[in-house]
């Protein structure tokens, strides 16, 4: 069965795209089939995993009208293995497109079905707020929505809303959403502050936050210009190991869950 998860925060900048190439680089590097899909305008996991926005010649877009069927487009980062269903700036108008289109919300959800066998983990790189492109996101994540928290002042903030859009689209389009987990990012050891907001986050949602907690390091910010995942560009580095963790809880979790509906 096809995992599928939405990496969804609306808040701009706490580390949704480097969570989801590096995620989706450590889930291939411990065997699994994944596919990484972009639904951002700003196109920054593809071009992050070296693939040109501007000139891709198929993108999430095609998929949302309908325009390109999904193997048609999809393309394959060699190094580690990750395919990938591209954005380009494009995106941004299909909100408005969208709009008097049936069943705008299912169309990515629909579009995936004739894909979606080929691959064990699907990832959903979503753009920075509560838009039809995310709702999309929400209502194909068979498996759930991964929300990365910034350790930072005003972390929560922010975070009920997301829980509305959550329980909303749950009620109406995807009875099957939850949280899958929260994922602390840009930890700095050196500061108090950090702590401080793990615990604070922790507290407000026990057991939903992830053991693995991604540092701040210097190589998860390079490595997108050199167009590689940091299994690829660093391996050895803080950032690595903190997503090679985080992979590894992931399939943990999801490998017992299996279990125990048997
Ligand atoms: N753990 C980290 N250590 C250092 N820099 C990081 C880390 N995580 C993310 N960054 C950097 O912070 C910036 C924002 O990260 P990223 O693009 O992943 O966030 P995002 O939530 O996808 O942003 P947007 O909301 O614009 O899509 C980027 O420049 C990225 O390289
Ligand atoms: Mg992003």
């Amino acid at each position: 069965m096809t995992i599928i998860y939405a990496i969804a925060n609306q808040k701009g900048g706490v580390g949704k795209t480097t969570s989801t190439i590096n995620l989706a680089a450590y889930l291939a590097d411990a065997g699994m089939r994944v596919l990484l899909i972009d639904i951002d305008p700003q196109s920054n996991a593809t071009s992050a995993l070296g693939f040109n926005k501007n000139t891709v010649e198929a993108s999430t877009y095609d998929l949302l009208l309908g325009t390109a069927q999904p193997q048609d487009m999809l393309l394959c980062h060699e190094e580690s293995e990750v395919s990938l269903l591209p954005a380009n700036p494009a995106l941004a108008g299909a909100e408005v497109e969208l709009v008097n289109m049936m069943a705008r919300e299912y169309r990515l959800k629909t579009s995936l079905e004739s894909i979606a066998e080929q691959f064990d983990y699907i990832l959903i790189d979503c753009p920075p707020s509560l838009s039809l492109l995310t709702i999309n996101a929400l209502t194909a994540a068979s498996h759930g929505v991964i929300i990365p928290v910034q350790c930072e002042y005003l972390a929560l903030e922010g975070l009920t809303q997301l829980q509305q859009t959550i329980q909303m689209v749950r009620q109406h389009l995807n009875r099957r959403l939850r949280i899958r987990g929260l994922v602390m990012t840009m930890y700095d050891a050196r500061t108090n502050l950090s702590r401080q907001v793990v615990q604070e986050v922790r507290e407000h949602y026990p057991g939903l936050v992830f053991r693995a907690i991604i540092p701040r390091n210097i190589r998860l910010s390079e490595a997108p210009s050199y167009g590689q995942p940091i299994s690829v560009y660093t391996p050895n580095s803080a950032g690595a190991l903190g997503y090679k963790v985080l992979a590894a809880e992931i399939i943990q979790g999801d490998m017992s869950k299996k279990g125990s509906r048997r």
